[in-house]
Formats: structure tokens, C-alpha cells, sequence
């Protein structure tokens, strides 16, 4: 943002806003007064899912709790809608993330290529082929005939440059600038320590889970402890009353012998 500092950013596709407040966060971090639009219908699609009223919500709650003195506005609508706002040769930077097949973003950036302005930069979201979208191969179909580059990275991100590459991004395109290597890594380096986050928060609840485990099975050897000694006494107490049975049986046996006897 701050090599090219726009007049006009258009999203298509903001949904929880993640990328629409990284770029306001640039925004805010360099005070650039430039405008910022969020276009999407926030319902939805086949890819990002569909849902409720509540992530609008959380969106505007964001927008205007932590970047109430940018220039940002949200348009709720269908892009092919939006785009009759916007006049030709308007747009700085065009952020195309909406629906991820081939189709939608062809669609997409023919609908809104005429809007960009001279050196303008369209930024073309989950192009990696590892994601396995339209958009990537929509991208390196695209990709060789103009200036562009792209961040491997993650989900990947193109960077097109269909009408000029001003003197500021020159070096950014042809690779010479290590902006480019040190944005990647950096990125590299977040997605590790998040993952290292991750992890340690499963170790913690697999051993927490152990642990309940652990206690549940020694609650149970107690209680097979407990009934075992409970048979030996009740096994104990059988013996002892057979025992008693067999000595009146043979007192029984005695005087009956007796009896028979005297009789
Ligand atoms: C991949 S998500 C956007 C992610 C977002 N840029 C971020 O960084 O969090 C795609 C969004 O595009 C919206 N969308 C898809 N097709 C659309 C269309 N034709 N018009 C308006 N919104 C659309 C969906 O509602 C969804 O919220």
C-alpha cells in the first residue's frame, strides 16, 4: 500500500475481513487517506460457505471500533452490481477473492478490468495450486502476458499489473527488490509461530485428556479392589457357615447313630 499509495482499493469479496483489514491496518500504520471499499453480498458462496447476518455484523463492529478514521465504506451487494459505481481508469488496487472457480474469477476481472487506472495493481487471492481452485488455474493462464509476480506461499496471492508498473514497483516486479523475499519469509515465519500455537494448545489438551483418563482408570481399580475384598469376605463367610453346616450335619449323624442304637 505504501508503494503505491491508493486513492482507490476495491474488495471483491470481504466476508470476516480478513485481507479488507490488513489493508486498512496498512492504511492506518502509513496515514494514506485513500479510500477503501468492501463489496460482497455477505451471504455467502460454495466455497467460503454460507451464512448468517452475523459476520456483517462483527465486520462493521471491527470497521468502525478499530478503523473509524480511515476512509473505508462497505457495499452490500453482487460485484457485477457494484461495478456500475465505479468509473473507468478509477481504481488503484483491485483485491478479486470472491467465489473461487475458474468461471466466477474469469468473470470477475473482465467485469472489472476496464475500472483500474493507469498502473494500477490487481491482486488475485488463493492462486497456489496446492488449493486446488479455478483461480489458479485461471492465474497462470493470465499471469504471463502482462507484468505480474505472485507469493507461492500459504494460499498464494498474484500480483497483475495489466496497464504499467509505476517507477515505485518497478523493482518489486522484476525481483530485484528484497521487499518481496522478506515479505514471503516473514509470512513463512507467522504461519510457523501460529502453528507452533496450535500445537502446543492440542499437546496441552491431549495430556489434559490423559490425565482425566489416568484418574478415571485408577477410580476403577479402586472399585475392582473394593469388590474384590468384599467377595473374599463374602467367599469367607460362605466357608465359615459350610463349616458350621457340616459340623451340626455331623452331630446330626452322631446322635441319630445313638438313637438307632438304643432303640
Ligand atoms: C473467500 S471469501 C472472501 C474472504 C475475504 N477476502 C477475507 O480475507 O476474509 C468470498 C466472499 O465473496 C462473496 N461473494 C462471492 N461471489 C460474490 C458475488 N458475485 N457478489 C458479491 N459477493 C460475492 C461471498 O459472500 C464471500 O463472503
Amino acid at each position: 500500500m505504501l508503494n503505491l499509495e491508493p486513492s482507490l482499493t476495491v474488495e471483491l469479496g470481504s466476508h470476516f475481513g480478513v485481507s479488507f483489514f490488513a489493508m486498512s491496518q496498512a492504511m492506518k500504520d502509513h496515514a494514506l487517506s485513500g479510500r477503501l471499499v468492501a463489496i460482497d453480498t455477505w451471504e455467502g458462496d460454495e466455497h467460503a460457505g454460507f451464512y448468517g447476518n452475523d459476520v456483517l455484523l462483527s465486520f462493521e463492529d471491527l470497521r468502525s471500533s478499530l478503523f473509524g478514521n480511515i476512509n473505508s465504506e462497505i457495499m452490500r451487494m453482487r460485484f457485477d452490481e457494484a461495478v456500475e459505481s465505479f468509473e473507468d481508469g478509477s481504481v488503484d488496487v483491485l483485491h478479486i477473492d470472491g467465489l473461487h472457480t475458474y468461471e466466477a474469477t474469469k468473470e470477475d476481472h473482465e467485469t472489472w478490468q476496464s475500472k483500474l487506472k493507469e498502473n494500477g495493481v490487481i491482486l488475485f487471492h488463493d492462486v497456489a495450486e496446492a488449493t486446488g481452485y479455478g483461480t489458479s488455474s485461471y492465474w497462470n493462464e493470465i499471469r504471463e502476458a502482462v507484468p505480474s509476480f505472485s507469493f507461492p506461499h500459504s494460499f498464494g496471492l498474484g500480483v497483475l499489473f495489466p496497464k504499467g508498473v509505476s517507477p515505485k514497483c518497478a523493482d518489486l516486479v522484476d525481483g530485484s527488490s528484497l521487499l518481496r523475499e522478506w515479505y514471503e519469509l516473514r509470512s513463512r515465519l507467522d504461519l510457523a509461530e501460529l502453528q507452533v500455537v496450535d500445537e502446543a494448545a492440542m499437546i496441552d489438551d491431549r495430556d489434559a485428556a490423559i490425565r482425566s483418563m489416568t484418574a478415571m482408570i485408577d477410580d476403577r481399580d479402586a472399585a475392582i479392589r473394593s469388590m474384590t475384598a468384599m467377595i473374599d469376605d463374602r467367599d469367607a463367610a460362605i466357608r465359615s457357615m459350610k463349616a458350621m453346616i457340616d459340623d451340626r450335619d455331623s452331630r446330626d449323624g452322631r446322635i441319630e447313630a445313638l438313637v438307632n442304637r438304643d432303640s
